[in-house]
């Protein structure tokens, strides 16, 4: 049961044990943890964005929003980032903590310019919260092949201006989200 102490913030350093509880938590194995613990020091994958939902004081849901480039040799990059991961302790699932925090993360993005969102994930659930399926349809290629299966799984949503209007083309992640191990079932 949630209380009315719900609240959002960006993390701090000091919030790295919380992190790593949450995300293990959340997924119950560590990878995604791990996963968070590179990316927080992965000078690539900056401007990034961590935010944390809270119970009172409580941490209890987090997510991660790290930036991506375009792969087409354009000198000038767009901004761009990827959600993942996003993770929410079990007993605080189905309440909307994951809604709230893919919605705070949104609009603090588009405050930080930012102007494509990417994400590869469960195809009923991301587009209720803006995300279009099957970006590689739309000219942006994910990391890796995704399989024909799976395609509506990697999604674009646009932070500013028209996705038709954007340059297009093969998305790169930071180093440590780029890594091929993140992009197989
Ligand atoms: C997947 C995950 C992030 C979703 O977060 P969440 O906070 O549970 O998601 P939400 O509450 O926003 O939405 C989930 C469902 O709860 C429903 N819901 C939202 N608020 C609700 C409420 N107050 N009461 C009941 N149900 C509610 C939503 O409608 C949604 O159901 P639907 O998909 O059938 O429409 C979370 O379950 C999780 O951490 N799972 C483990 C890790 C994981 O798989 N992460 C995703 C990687 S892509």
């Amino acid at each position: 049961m949630l209380t009315n102490k719900i609240y959002i913030r960006e993390s701090q350093n000091e919030d790295f044990q919380d992190i790593m509880r949450v995300e293990e938590l959340a997924f119950g194995y560590p990878k995604e943890a791990q996963l968070c613990a590179d990316l927080l020091e992965d000078p690539s994958a900056k401007p990034l964005l961590s935010l944390l939902a809270f119970d009172g004081n409580k941490a209890i849901g987090h997510i991660l929003f790290t930036r991506v480039y375009l792969d087409n040799r354009a000198s000038n990059q767009p901004l761009l980032h990827i959600l993942a991961p996003l993770a929410i302790v079990p007993k605080y699932q189905k309440q909307g903590i994951g809604a709230l925090l893919i919605q705070a993360g949104v609009q603090r993005l588009k405050a930080m310019g930012s102007e494509l969102l990417f994400v590869l994930g469960h195809m009923d659930y991301y587009p209720k919260h803006g995300f279009i399926p099957d970006a590689g349809a739309m000219g942006f290629q994910a990391p890796y092949p995704i399989p024909a299966e799976f395609a509506n799984a990697w999604m674009v949503q646009s932070l500013k201006g028209e996705i038709a209007e954007k340059p297009k083309g093969h998305i790169l992640c930071s180093h440590e989200l780029n890594k091929e191990e993140h992009w197989r079932e």
